[in-house]
């Protein structure tokens, strides 16, 4: 390890701890307003065993934050656990690498940063637990997260109603930043990113004729994908077919096999990676071979569990970790050294959004939320790894898009697509 982090992290991080409990309480219909202090003191100290994955022993409930004068907490609120654990996860390793870098260097306005994560196992329901839980109980100046738009969606009514800066690294669809002004984001928006597609299937492939299947469930899903038709059609391609499932299906057959009627030249795929490798598997036992398509939500190192059924499939990105910019030279080296692995886009995501946070940080006028929202909204070429970030009038950034192929569950390098 380069750098200790504090242990409460950690045990935060625990999918068992008391928020999980707390938001079972709240699902049996407690208020939000009543989220007390003695409330959270005894929901742990009630907490049952966990069932699957034992706590250690030794581990502690995790404590009431403690007020430090000398510090500044943000906090994170993130899918460590559920379906999509590898967002969680890497965003928040890419989070952990700039505190480190930042709190190495001495911090901001001389204090120390303290990141606080909670786990929302993937569940917006949680996600307004974990904000609220963070910003009333543990007194966060700035929230970052979520990565899945559904999520950001819910924990940024809680930031903007209590005036605390929120900054998604990778929410994509438009409705998030539209929540209001405490709502930021460092990332492009979906609008963007199915022309990047469209495009991309139209002119460096040469397809005319193509599909869509979405998750009806996720915000992302169903925008994006009505993006890439919109978009697909303007380029003078025809959608054939437009297909749609739901959280949790995993049987796509029926869906495919409608698409396979239809004649369809290649399928766009806006889903996590999870369903995306269940799709794929399914579409090569149909015996569908044509290319799959698909967004952000494929980055993932779990992209290796479709082994070599992605082949000749492409992704539209953030970044590509074969970029030779220094800025993405150096975070990889870095990373890499601290974690082990090549960073996803999410990690790179994570990283320029607490950066740009700390940045912001250092030229407002105070840490109240109305000075620190006001000074993230003037960013304006800030140097990030995933591209220079400028805020636009919406808080939204503009940035290039990159298109990945699939190499057995490796992005490789294949385009860059650059805002119309
Ligand atoms: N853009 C996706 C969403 O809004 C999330 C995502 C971003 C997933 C980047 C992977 C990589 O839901």
């Amino acid at each position: 390890m380069l750098w200790a982090f504090p242990p409460e992290h950690l045990k935060r991080n625990d999918p068992m701890n008391a928020l999980t409990l707390r938001g079972r309480l709240l699902k049996f219909g407690l208020a939000l307003a009543a989220l007390t202090t003695s409330l959270a003191c005894e929901a742990k100290e009630s907490r049952p065993a966990p069932k699957a994955a034992p706590a250690p022993a030794a581990a502690p409930a995790p404590a009431m934050e403690e007020e430090n004068a000398d510090e500044i907490k943000i906090g994170h609120y993130a899918s460590l656990t559920g379906s999509e654990a590898t967002f969680g996860v890497s965003t928040d390793n890419g989070i952990k690498l700039a505190v480190a870098e930042r709190n190495a260097a001495g911090g901001v306005k001389g204090k120390k940063i303290k990141l606080i994560t909670y786990d929302n196992q993937g569940k917006p329901q949680e996600s307004v637990v974990a904000v609220t839980r963070l910003i009333d109980q543990d007194k966060v100046v700035a929230v970052l997260g979520e990565v899945a738009s559904s999520r950001s969606l819910a924990g940024a009514p809680v930031c903007q109603r209590k005036g605390v800066p929120m900054v998604t690294p990778s929410s994509t669809n438009p409705d998030v930043t539209s929540v209001g002004n405490m709502i930021s984001r460092v990332c492009f928006i979906d609008p963007f990113q199915g022309y990047v597609g469209a495009k991309f299937a139209r002119e460096n492939l040469n397809l005319s004729k193509g599909a869509t299947l979405y998750n009806r469930a996720q915000a992302y899903s169903s925008g994006l994908s009505n993006n890439f038709v919109e978009s697909f059609k303007k380029l003078g391609g025809t959608v054939v077919s437009e297909q749609a499932y739901s959280d949790g299906d995993n049987d796509f057959s029926a869906q495919l096999t409608a698409i396979r009627a239809k004649g369809a030249e290649f399928i766009y795929i806006p889903g996590y990676y999870t369903e995306v490798v269940n799709i794929a598997k399914q579409a090569r036992r149909l015996g569908m071979n044509v290319p799959l398509i698909g967004g952000d939500g494929w980055d993932s190192e779990e992209l290796r569990n479709a082994g070599d059924t992605l082949n000749g499939c492409y992704f539209s990105n953030h970044y590509s970790h074969e970029d030779t910019r220094p800025e993405v030279v150096e975070f990889i080296a870095k990373y890499q050294k601290e974690y082990g692995k090549v960073p996803d886009g999410l990690a790179a995501l994570g990283y320029d959004a607490a950066r740009l946070l700390f940045d912001a940080m250092d030229r407002a006028d105070s840490l109240s939320g109305k000075d620190l929202a006001a000074a993230i909204a003037a960013t304006k070429n800030f140097p990030g790894v995933t591209g220079t970030i400028s805020m636009d009038s919406k808080r939204n950034a503009t940035k290039d898009a990159v298109m990945l192929e699939v190499v057995n569950g490796v992005p490789k390098y294949k385009a860059t697509i650059k805002p119309e």
